[in-house]
């Protein structure tokens, strides 16, 4: 089935970008932060710590992720309840980037995602998915942004949810996040080298779409 990858930091617009390019291809859009978001809400619910590896295989026996559309929106499922609306918390967020370190955590995923891109055409981001997950994915983008950039649009967002925050916080937070994610033994975030480096600083969201789209339409799998 036909794929595209996309891999970026967090807060490059990935989930935005991926979305539209989606649709544009009628493709499925899966989400794979979502997944690792799942799995740490189990950490959190149970008062469990990644960084003990008894809990993480606890964790790991017992929680099951699963992903369904509905309106073409994905909806995550753990353990059978759709944890969806819970899942964009910075709380949420934080532990994702600990326990996603983990290679159980990883092993656990893989198969499920690889799955997604063989029973669907799809538009796929995260961290490793034009590295580890879809090696053979018809077009892989590496999506970024400047972190002052990237704290700028995530200000945005929330004081347009009528939340108080500090924007030196908001970068401080990514350039931490950002560390932690490209840093790690394990799947680390890492341009492919097959991939397109997109930075998307100084570009609207229809330009960047538009790129994507175009490199898409220069590929057999999508033409
Ligand atoms: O994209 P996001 O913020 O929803 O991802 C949450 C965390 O999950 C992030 O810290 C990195 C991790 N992640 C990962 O390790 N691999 C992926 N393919 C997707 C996300």
């Amino acid at each position: 089935m036909a794929s595209v990858a996309i891999d970026g930091p967090a807060g490059a617009g990935k989930s935005t970008i991926a979305k539209l390019v989606a649709k544009e291809l009628q493709a499925i859009y899966v989400d794979t932060g979502a997944m690792y978001r799942a799995i740490a809400i189990y950490f959190l619910q149970e008062h469990l710590d990644p960084e003990i590896p008894e809990d993480v295989e606890k964790v790991c026996a017992e929680v099951d992720v699963g992903i369904t559309y509905e309106n073409g929106v994905q909806q995550v499922w753990l353990n059978g309840e759709n944890v969806t609306a819970r899942l964009r918390t910075e709380e949420v967020g934080n532990m994702a980037s600990v326990s996603s370190a983990k290679q159980p955590v990883r092993d656990k995923l893989l198969q499920l995602q690889r799955d997604m891109a063989l029973t669907h055409p799809v538009v796929m981001d995260g961290r490793d998915i034009g590295t580890h997950v879809l090696p053979n994915a018809d077009v892989k983008i590496f999506l970024t942004a400047s972190s002052a950039e990237r704290a700028r649009r995530r200000y945005e967002e929330l004081t347009q949810k009528g939340e108080v925050c500090d924007i030196q916080q908001i970068e401080a937070d990514i350039v931490k996040r950002d560390l932690q994610d490209s840093t790690r033994d394990i799947a680390p975030l890492k341009q492919a080298e097959d991939a397109f480096y997109l930075d998307s600083s100084e570009l609207k969201i229809p330009e960047v779409v538009d790129i994507i789209l175009k490199k898409c339409r220069e590929t057999k799998a999508w033409k």
